[in-house]
């Protein structure tokens, strides 16, 4: 991402912000997840015994998708409703958390690269074994976005916020 597009979106009310586009990542994200490790399974099977096939993807992906939707639950049940309240002082916890576990979805992120040689399908692979690395790029490039619009706007705004001055009300001045 851009540092335009970083200003861009940092210039937005904090409330838009959660609407579009971390709602609608989040939504994309737990259908995806749920695709791609099919689709791991689909290849590990037809492609047993091949050099280059990715095992170990499937149970990657699968454990992958359980913290990220747990990740995600923190976000949209503590975090976000207390944010859209005004009290964002009471999700600084949470939020201490949430930064830890986007360290752990980097290093998750590092593991799918190594699995897949960097997303890079062998030259007789199948269209549905192209597809999954190539959704799998896709996908961490829209997960880093996320994060970083997260770690980067979302979160500092709420740790700066305090009782008297909420960042639903800074955004109002
Ligand atoms: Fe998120
Ligand atoms: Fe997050």
């Amino acid at each position: 991402m851009s540092s335009d597009e970083l200003d861009t979106l940092a210039k937005r009310p904090i409330a838009e912000l959660i609407a579009d586009p971390l709602e609608l990542d989040h939504e994309w994200f737990r259908a995806e997840l749920d695709r791609l490790a099919d689709l791991a399974s689909h290849v590990e099977a037809a492609f047993d015994g091949h050099p280059q096939v990715p095992s170990g993807l499937f149970a990657h992906l699968s454990a992958l998708r359980d913290s990220l939707v747990s990740h995600i639950e923190s976000e949209e049940l503590v975090v976000f409703p207390l944010v859209s309240s005004g009290q964002a002082v009471r999700a600084q916890e949470t939020i201490r958390g949430l930064e830890l576990e986007h360290r752990d979805l980097e290093r998750a992120a590092e593991q799918t690269r190594r699995l897949t040689t960097g997303f890079a399908a062998p030259a007789d692979a199948s269209a549905e074994w192209t597809d999954l690395y190539a959704s799998l790029a896709a996908f961490e490039v829209r997960k880093r976005r996320h994060t970083k619009i997260e770690s980067e706007i979302l979160f500092p705004r709420i740790a700066y916020a305090d009782a008297e001055s909420s960042p639903l009300d800074r955004d109002k001045e």
